[in-house]
């Protein structure tokens, strides 16, 4: 096993200095490379994968980020945990940015990405909690005892992008109640989740969407990311030597309670 723990989310949250054992490895996967090599390491006897999700230097969109090979490489080292970390725009006055979301539900608004890896047969797995409820609320014990404000609980509605929302879209996430947006937990929870490796996921907010901003400025946007980044820094430190690898999880378990059929059996 080359590592437990798999952090996805950019190159910014990397801290080289608190690893050790440091290594950069190229993965092969069915379905192509990942976005980029795995840094792997080890903090307080765990080992970690680190993954940028657009690649070095921001190279793949939202759309063309090739999820199926990142999850893929990370169920590949021995992964049991993927923590995602994901900048978002808040769709409710109280969320703030520079604030810490741990959603529990997504709503599916991509139209462009392959979502599952099984394409030969068809496999219909359990999805109505989309997030490592564990993982998620280690995610929030821990961001509370550093005197972080975190929302627990929330749903993300994931975008295709690459452009942000119309007000009128924004207005309408609004009215159905989501909490934020982004435009990556798509179909990386999916797959994670079809690989029984748990996913939760660190938002950090950066904006407040077009319901309330004439547009979202991406230069505040970068300044808050790296606002943010020191804050998941320090978070993951303290969260990655907590992280325990459970089998009995239901996350773990997609796939023993999925309806399966294959072209073979229908044949038959
Ligand atoms: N990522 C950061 N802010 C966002 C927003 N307002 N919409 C979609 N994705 C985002």
């Amino acid at each position: 096993m080359n590592a437990e723990i798999g952090i996805i989310g950019g190159t910014g949250v990397y801290d080289q200095s608190a690893f050790e054992n440091i290594k950069e490895i190229s993965v092969d996967t069915p379905f192509g490379k990942p976005s980029s090599e795995i840094i792997l390491g080890e903090f307080e006897g765990k080992k970690v994968a680190f993954l940028p999700r657009h690649g070095k230097g921001h190279v793949f969109s939202p759309t063309n980020v090739p999820y199926r090979a990142n999850i893929y490489a990370m169920k590949k080292l021995g992964v049991h945990t993927i923590l995602s970390i994901a900048a978002v725009g808040s769709l409710k006055e109280e969320i703030e940015p520079l604030d810490i979301v741990v959603p529990d539900q997504i709503y599916d608004r991509t139209k462009h990405r392959i979502s599952t890896f099984f394409e030969d047969i068809v496999v219909h797995i359990g999805f109505a909690n989309p997030f490592c409820k564990r993982t998620s609320r280690l995610i929030c014990e821990t961001a509370r005892k550093l005197n972080f404000k975190v929302h627990e609980g929330g749903t993300y509605v994931c975008i295709e992008g690459p452009q942000f929302s119309t007000k009128a879209e924004s207005q309408v996430y609004r009215a159905l109640g989501f909490d934020i947006i982004g435009m990556t937990a798509l179909p990386e929870a999916k797959l994670a989740r079809e690989a029984e490796i748990c996913y939760a996921t660190i938002a950090t907010v950066t904006d407040y969407d077009v319901w309330k901003e004439s547009e979202v400025d991406v230069a505040t946007v970068l300044e808050y990311m790296a606002k943010n980044e020191e804050k998941v820094k320090t978070l993951l430190r303290e969260i990655i030597p907590k992280i325990e690898g459970d089998d009995s999880c239901e996350c773990r378990n997609s796939l023993r309670y999925a309806i399966t059929t294959s072209p073979d059996k229908i044949n038959e």
